[in-house]
């Protein structure tokens, strides 16, 4: 059976992890294929909080195989950390398995990313600080660790010193940064994490492909979203690697045609954390109803989230950066007792009407975004579980989302709860 791939269409926070936790039921093995702890997924189960950072939202369905695939940077703290937390609750964590080909997230990873944000004063990024993009740097300059090198401490201890000569130059003469000890790291990471960790590793490329050659049903998933993705997004206000669906085959080690369904997740209205152009950003009285309602601060950074009006144009070219197949709206409660509601439907550049999403980032920040207003509606839709009990108003709002996409919206949320979404016919 073809592999799902679940991706969001914004910026980030569309609740790809309740989406991916409600399909992740009927899947056998559910990939995270990019990103770090820079994630946060919330997941909402008989009215408990799950919060995943590194751990695939599939963990919660005993019968269900979390993969971290090897797109993935793993700080083994965290990893350990996450998984202790899900265990005292009760949740089963050892059927978790890990790339061995993942890079490690190390700690000269956390202070360069730090310093690097400091260094960029009012141009900085607004980046998580978790060493997400250091870890990344050095994967593609070949000088990273691995996960499997937590197995091998002659290779690991190699390849720190290495690293740590380098590192160490760079905070103390760069940053003005103390050097970082390399036994302190070594004694963390092999003689602590490693005994920890090294029962997890494996071999995710073959799991995948075990299961895709059973029949079974595989479902990727992805953190951050695709106008965060290092090569289409919002360079530089951008996350260091590919969450669009190309990412997924790359992250998971598998090729497109076995990918057969790509479900792009799309908030009902647009957030963004961090720095970086947003045409239908809000502002005011509305702003703040919107990231009130809708609990819009990061999970796991608590940052308020930056909202605006869903724009269409970004979602086009979502659909297409990513060969949407279908979308989940989330959060359309949240719009509920708005007297009206607006859609970008293009951007207006200086008199000139855009309909597509320009490829040039100096026409994102100055166009203006032309509008299509909408009527509201009034009544509570949090209980509604069939497409025909939502109001019309509502209604029309998912079917306007679906012309201009030119995809069916298949699920709308209306809740944070697991089973708080009502599915619409294709
Ligand atoms: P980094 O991924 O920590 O390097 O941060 C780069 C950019 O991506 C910043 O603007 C972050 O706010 C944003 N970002 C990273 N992860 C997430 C996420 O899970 N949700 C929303 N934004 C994120």
């Amino acid at each position: 059976m073809p592999a799902t791939v679940v991706v969001g269409t914004q910026w980030g926070d569309e609740g790809k992890g309740k989406l991916t936790d409600l399909l992740a039921k009927d899947v056998r093995l559910v990939v995270r294929y990019q990103g770090g702890h820079n994630a946060g997924h919330t997941v909402v189960v008989d009215g408990e909080s799950f919060t995943l950072q590194l751990v695939p939202s599939g963990v919660l369905y005993p019968s269900t195989v979390p993969v971290i695939g090897n797109g993935v940077v793993v700080d083994p703290a965290v990893l350990v950390a996450e998984c202790d937390a899900l265990e005292a609750r009760g949740v089963d964590t050892s059927r978790l398995v890990v790339s061995g080909n993942a890079h490690l997230i190390m700690p000269y990873h956390y202070e360069l990313d730090r310093a690097t944000e400091r260094s960029l004063g009012r141009n900085k990024l607004g980046t998580t600080k978790r060493g997400i993009g250091p870890a990344y740097a050095d994967k593609a300059a070949r000088v990273g660790l691995r996960v499997q090198d937590l197995l091998d401490a002659r290779i690991f201890r190699q390849k720190l010193e290495i690293a740590l000569r380098e590192k160490n130059a760079v905070l103390a003469r760069v940053h003005n940064r103390l050097a970082l000890d390399e036994e302190e790291i070594a004694h963390r990471y092999l003689d602590e994490l490693a005994p920890r960790v090294g029962p997890m590793v494996g071999d995710a490329v073959a799991l995948v492909h075990d299961a895709l050659d059973a029949g079974e049903h595989v479902m990727l998933e992805g953190a951050q979203a695709t106008f965060l993705d290092l090569d289409h997004g919002t360079y530089p206000f951008v996350t260091s690697s590919n969450p669009t669906a190309g990412g997924a085959c790359v992250g998971a080690g598998i090729g497109p045609r076995d990918v057969d369904r790509v479900v792009g997740i799309a908030k009902s209205y647009v957030t963004r954390v961090g720095a970086g152009p947003f045409p239908t950003e809000l502002h005011g009285e509305l702003a703040d109803l919107l990231v009130e309602r809708g609990h819009e601060y990061g999970t796991n950074t608590g940052r308020r989230r930056r909202p605006g009006w869903l724009d269409l144009v970004m979602l086009r070219h979502a659909v297409r950066l990513n060969s949407v197949s279908e979308i989940a709206l989330t959060k359309l409660d949240v719009l509920t007792g708005l007297p009206s509601v607006k859609v970008c439907v293009a951007y207006d550049d200086s008199g000139e009407r855009l309909e597509r999403f320009p490829y040039h980032q100096s026409v994102l920040h100055r166009v203006v975004p032309v509008y299509e207003e909408m009527p509201g509606w009034e009544e509570d839709i949090s209980g509604v579980t069939r497409a025909e009990e939502l109001p019309a108003a509502a209604r029309d709002y998912v079917g306007r989302i679906a012309a201009a996409a030119g995809v069916p919206v298949s699920l709308v949320g209306v809740g944070p709860g697991r089973e708080q979404f009502v599915r619409f016919a294709a």
